[in-house]
């Protein structure tokens, strides 16, 4: 393949993730979004990755989603010749660390919010990983058909809640019972509701000037003249859209339909592709990677396991950053400092996997892993490079890890170590007697790490309750050397090491964290495990 046509494969390809709190809607239009590509032939097919509500002790669902969240982990389509990516994931806020980790994978994000409910919990975290990371991001306000906020307060709310800064490319036309289309701002045209089966895909009427009676005709004089009155009031309020602020993260354009209805979502998706970022740079340690350089680099993000007990192999899945990643061709893998060549390189279209020979930035690829990949390791034609910001945030719930079998403490070692690796909760362990601690985002990952140490790995575990408020990670790169032995001395029963071997301070309290931080100014503690040493202390 010559640079050109290299070049080609790259600037048409858009990898993104869809992010909302649970219940908005992304399920269902993730699922109308792979039928614009023809990419699914039954509905439901994305729906059974959801973990069920209140599904907190039934490990055969359990396994079950882990053998479909496999296959719609990447789910990928053709449309009007843009090759897209959408990465998923997982809306239980039991799993949130891997969204957030997926999200250091994706080039632009689509928040869906829920028109009756506004911006909601989930919404407010996601977002926030995504502002700090100047995310280029879209919003779509669904269920469109159900009676919910007023437009211009729910903008209002979004502005003001999830500080962004919002501008319509689309405006409903009513709602609830008295839907009777979209505007399409951007576009000009207008699409009709009429409440018909989801599968149709609504044809859309041009308007080339509002102010055309012909509006009337189609939707009522009212809903005219309230249309034309709202328009006129986006046209004061909001700023005109500009795709290099929505591409720096400072603007986000604002599409409105309903995913169950198929409505609004061919505007979004035509939106999408025409403003969406094609594969962003991506920073090493050691420098800004740009795509379209000829040599392969990419970093993991994401490990799965491998659903048959019997077979240790994971899944690996890389996103490309740079280069062709080709099948059967030697790559360097930086952390271990060896060249590994995978014969059987999956790529991912809509809900099924295949081998390919060839994938290009903004891809991913899911390589068959016997225990070399952890999250976060690069792997580069040769090149040594260090991805950055697959952080760890700190845990919410921790407990002390017994082993309930001594003739397995082996089996339970290799287990715990291979889970962690995984990204399904964060090892501590600590300083003054060695035991162990999990932390983990929910109460849901305790029974799942108990259940797949039994059935993968042979070894039986036992929790013990510890009560800490936050794990936070110790800079001492400024500390003042008296100070810092004082710390260690008094607080030698909180402290531990995470797994890269980095110093955590486990606080009982939110009083006794800063207490601590007032007693030893010099000494910086973050609830995060990436930062720039001596950078301001984010707790
Ligand atoms: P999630 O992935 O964000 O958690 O949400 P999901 O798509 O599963 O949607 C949550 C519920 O909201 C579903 O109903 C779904 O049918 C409904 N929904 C999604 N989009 C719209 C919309 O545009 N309008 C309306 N009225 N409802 C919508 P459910 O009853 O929980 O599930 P199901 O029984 O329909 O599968």
């Amino acid at each position: 393949m010559n640079k050109k046509q290299f070049e080609k494969e790259v600037a048409r390809r858009r990898t993104f993730g869809i992010i909302s709190h649970p219940d908005a809607g992304k399920t269902t239009l993730t699922e109308k979004l792979l039928l614009y590509g023809g990419a699914i032939q039954e509905a439901g097919a994305v729906k059974n990755n959801k973990i069920k509500k209140g599904a907190t002790s039934d490990f055969m669902e359990i396994e079950r989603q882990r053998g479909i969240s496999v296959a719609t982990s990447v789910l990928a389509f053709e449309y009007d010749g843009i090759k897209i990516n959408i990465l998923d994931t997982p809306g239980h806020k039991d799993f949130a660390e891997d969204t957030f980790r997926t999200l250091t994978a994706v080039d632009s994000v689509i928040v869906v919010i829920d028109v009756a409910k506004g911006v909601e919990e989930q919404t407010k975290k996601l977002v926030e990983v995504c502002r700090m990371r100047n995310i280029p991001m879209i919003v779509f306000i669904n269920k469109m058909d159900r009676e919910g906020k007023d437009a211009f307060d729910l903008m209002d709310e979004i502005e003001q809640m999830l500080g962004l800064r919002v501008t319509p490319l689309s405006f409903p036309i009513g709602m609830g019972y008295d839907l009777k289309g979209i505007y399409n701002i951007h576009k000009q045209n207008i699409n009709l509701f009429t409440g018909a089966s989801s599968k149709e895909i609504h044809k859309t009427k041009a308007i080339s000037d509002i102010n055309d009676t012909e509006l009337d005709k189609l939707v009522g004089e009212q809903a005219a003249s309230t249309l034309r009155d709202e328009l006129e009031l986006v046209d004061g309020i909001y700023p005109a859209f500009d795709r290099k602020e929505y591409l720096d993260g400072d603007l986000q354009p604002v599409f409105f339909g309903s995913a169950l209805h198929n409505f609004g979502v061919k505007e979004l998706l035509d939106g999408f592709i025409e403003i969406a970022p094609e594969p962003r740079p991506k920073k090493a340690e050691e420098r800004l990677v740009e795509p379209k350089e000829d040599q392969f680099s990419g970093f993991v993000f994401k490990i799965h396991a491998n659903m048959d007990p019997k077979h240790r192999d994971r899944l690996a899945f890389i996103k490309i950053v740079s280069g062709v990643f080709e099948r059967n061709k030697a790559y360097k893998h930086i952390r271990l400092d060896k060249n590994l060549k995978f014969s059987s390189p999956n790529a991912f279209f809509a809900e099924k996997k295949e081998i390919v020979d060839e994938s290009f930035p903004g891809d991913i690829v899911g390589l068959h892993d016997t225990g070399n990949f952890k999250i976060g390791d690069t792997l580069t034609s040769g090149e040594t490079l260090h991805y950055k910001g697959i952080p760890s945030f700190s845990p919410e719930h921790f407990r002390y890890i017994n082993n309930s079998d001594p003739m397995k403490s082996k089996q339970l070692a290799k287990g715990i170590d291979q889970l962690m690796d995984e990204g399904v909760a964060q090892l501590f362990t600590l300083e003054l007697n060695g035991r162990k601690v999990i932390g983990t985002v929910g109460a849901l990952q305790f029974e799942v790490i108990q259940y797949r140490l039994e059935h993968e790995y042979g070894a039986k575990c036992s929790y013990e309750n510890l009560n800490v408020h936050k794990a936070c990670w110790v800079d001492e790169s400024v500390a003042k050397p008296e100070e810092f032995t004082d710390f260690k001395r008094v607080k030698s029963k909180f402290l531990c090491k995470d797994k890269r071997g980095q110093l955590v301070f486990l606080a009982d309290s939110s009083f006794s964290l800063q207490m601590t931080q007032q007693k030893y100014p010099s000494i910086k503690f973050h609830f995060i495990s990436e930062f720039e040493p001596a950078a301001e202390a984010l707790v």
